[in-house]
Parts: structure tokens; sequence; C-alpha cells
């Protein structure tokens, strides 16, 4: 679908909305560049994101007023993400420091050696010359089982970036508590932020505590659960459609999106909905203005019984994830 910019849009971006402090840094107080503690809580997810609208969605993504834009050398758009990142820019009169990037390195890129290639690759392809974050994408660094361990000697690769100014902050998605805790034994660079799939079916309460403790920041991933046309939707009902989501929605005249961006926003987690429409991208930037309830969170936590995970290669991988936190039958386990 074209995206045409729309006068919302415009309104938008000359801060109509009145978003949360720190949600999305119109105020000038946010350091440039952005520290860890300024992540606009609110990103914009580019996986999946083609050919046929990628740059444009994530231009009118800008200028809709999202500061936060989440690529990833697997998505085989950085390009075209980039060239989004430089309209939307161009569009809004704002600078490079105005915006946190972040990128991912892929598996078949783990190792010192590929390290420096791999984000010399990423950041030429989005048209940048530093990252706000960088992740490992997963603790997986090949298809082979007995090489799949190689995080560690990437990450101290990738902890040299910090110093050639290319990476202003590391990051990792997708690690088992035992793989974060092993890092961080083997590191003077603890990693800012931890990337993982949540939502109200997938809730991890005492994962996200374990990173509060630990002051690494959490994002949310796949905030709207199985809508992901990639995923297999499972057994739960869409959450966009769950009676839940949708009573809350009507009952405090926001959308079933909103609800649900607004629950993760306010567990203190990132969240970085995807969305290739105008309309859809403009809806998600006004969660900023849906309040809710404490009952309303409730009622979504009780979702959490659920315990559905979406996205778990382990099988087609043939490595172990998520160790500790998935019960024998792959189901995420109440405690972790
Ligand atoms: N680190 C990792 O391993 C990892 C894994 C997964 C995802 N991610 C990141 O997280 C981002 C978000 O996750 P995701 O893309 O899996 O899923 P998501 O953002 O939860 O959902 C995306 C889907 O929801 C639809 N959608 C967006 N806004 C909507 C709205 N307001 N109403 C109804 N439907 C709406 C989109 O459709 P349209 O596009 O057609 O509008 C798309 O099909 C990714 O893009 C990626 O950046 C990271």
């Amino acid at each position: 679908m074209k995206l045409t910019v729309s006068l919302i849009s415009l309104a938008v971006a000359s801060g109509a909305l009145a978003p949360p402090s720190g949600q999305i840094p119109f105020t000038g107080e946010t350091p440039k560049p952005m520290t860890r503690e300024f992540i606009p809580l609110l990103g914009f997810g580019t996986w999946n994101l083609d050919r046929s609208n990628a740059s444009e969605a994530v231009s009118f993504a800008i200028q809709s007023g999202f500061r936060h834009i989440d690529c990833a050398a697997a998505y085989g758009n950085e390009e075209l993400v980039g060239k989004g990142i430089a309209d939307g820019l161009a569009k809004t009169g704002l600078s490079r420091e105005d915006l946190w990037i972040t990128s991912k390195l892929w598996n078949d890129h783990h190792g010192a050696k590929n390290v420096p290639i791999a984000i010399a690759t990423s950041l030429e392809k989005l048209g940048i010359d530093y990252l706000d974050l960088y992740h490992i994408h997963w603790p997986v660094s090949s298809k082979d089982k007995k090489n799949h361990v190689g995080y560690k000697s990437t990450y101290a690769a990738m902890t040299k970036l910090l110093e050639t100014g290319q990476v202003k902050h590391l990051g990792v998605c997708n690690f088992s508590p035992y793989q974060l805790d092993d890092l961080l034994n083997s590191t003077s660079h603890p990693p800012s932020v931890h990337q993982m799939e949540l939502h109200p079916y997938l809730q991890q309460n005492e994962w996200i505590d374990w990173h509060s403790k630990h002051g690494i920041h959490v994002t949310a991933y796949s905030p709207f659960a199985g809508a992901n046309p990639t995923y297999d939707p499972g057994e739960p009902p869409q959450l966009l459609h769950n009676d839940v989501t949708q009573r809350i929605a009507k009952k405090r005249n926001c959308t079933p999106a909103q609800v649900l961006l607004v629950w993760g926003i306010s567990r203190g987690t990132s969240v970085i909905p995807k969305s290739s429409h105008a309309d859809r991208i403009v809806e998600n930037v006004g969660a900023l203005t849906c309040k809710l309830e404490k009952s309303d969170v409730q009622e979504l936590d009780g979702l959490g019984k659920w315990h559905h995970r979406f996205v778990n290669p382990s099988k087609s991988w043939g490595v172990d994830l998520y160790e500790g936190l998935e019960d024998s039958k792959g189901k995420h386990t109440k405690s972790a």
C-alpha cells in the first residue's frame, strides 16, 4: 500500500500530541546522542518491511513522531530503511542525534573477525556513522550445534566498537538466564538493553525484574503477539481481537493496538511495533495519549495464563534456546 503523509501525521510531527515525558523527546532536554536512560519507549519495528514501501513507512514513522527505529541486518532492508531515515530527517528538520537507531549482528557474523565487517556493512546500508545500540541478534553463531556458543568472543569484539565510536551502546536479544549470566561474568561492559518477545500472552515478569535489578533495559518485540504474519498463530486468540483487549479499548476510547502498547510501556519496557500502513503508524504513536487504569492493566495481566511464545527457532536451528524459561513442552514457565 502506498503511504501518503496526511494532515494528521503533520499535526503529530509538529507536537500536537502531548506525549508523556521521556517517550518522544520534543523538549530538548534529551541528551544528544541519547543515552540508555532516555531510550524513547515507543519505537518503530522494521522486520518484514519490504521494497514496496519500507523507505516511505520509516520516513512516515519519523514524521509521525517515532524517534526510535529498530533495524537488523537479517531483515534484509537496511538500505531501504536508511533511505527512509534520511527522508524522515530531511522532512522534519531533525538531526541524526534526535533518533535512537538500533541494529543487530546476525548469526553468520559472530566472531572477532566478522564483527567489524558486520557493523561497517550495517552503517553503510543505513547511511549513518554510528548506531545508538548494537545487539547480538541471537546467542547462536551457526546452525551447527557444536558452534552455537560464540557470543562471548563476539561480544568482546563488539566492545571495541564503543571505542571506535561506531556504536554507543551494546545489547543482546533472546538470551537465556544462563547465557546472560555467563556473558556478564565475562565482560566489564554489561549490555545496556536486552530485546525479547513480550506481550500479555508472554509476560516473563520475573525475568524482567531480574533485568531491572541488574540495570539492563528491556525492549519488547512483537508487542501484538501473533499479529506478525510470519508467525504460526497457535492456540491463543489473536491478541488484538481478544475480548479483554477489545473491551478495555472501548472503555478507554483507545484502539486495541494502543492498549497493548500502553500495557508494555507501563511496565517500563520499550515497545517496537511494526506497520507498513500510514493509518496504523499514526494510531500506534497515538498510544502515548491512551490512558489505562490499574484495573485494565490487571485484566491484561490475566492473559498471562497462556504463556505463549511465538518465536522459537530452537528446533529448526538445532540449538537449545530459552533454557530455564520454558517447560519440557516448550510452554513458557510461570515462574520465569
Ligand atoms: N530481536 C528479535 O529477535 C526480534 C524478533 C521479532 C521482532 N523484532 C522486532 O520487533 C518488531 C515488532 O515485532 P513484529 O514485527 O514481530 O510484530 P508486531 O509489531 O507485534 O506486529 C506487526 C503486525 O501487526 C500489524 N499492525 C501494526 N500496527 C497495527 C495496528 N495498529 N492495528 C492492527 N494491526 C497492526 C502489522 O501489519 P501491517 O504492517 O500490515 O500494518 C504487522 O502485521 C519487528 O519489526 C522487529 O523490529 C525483533
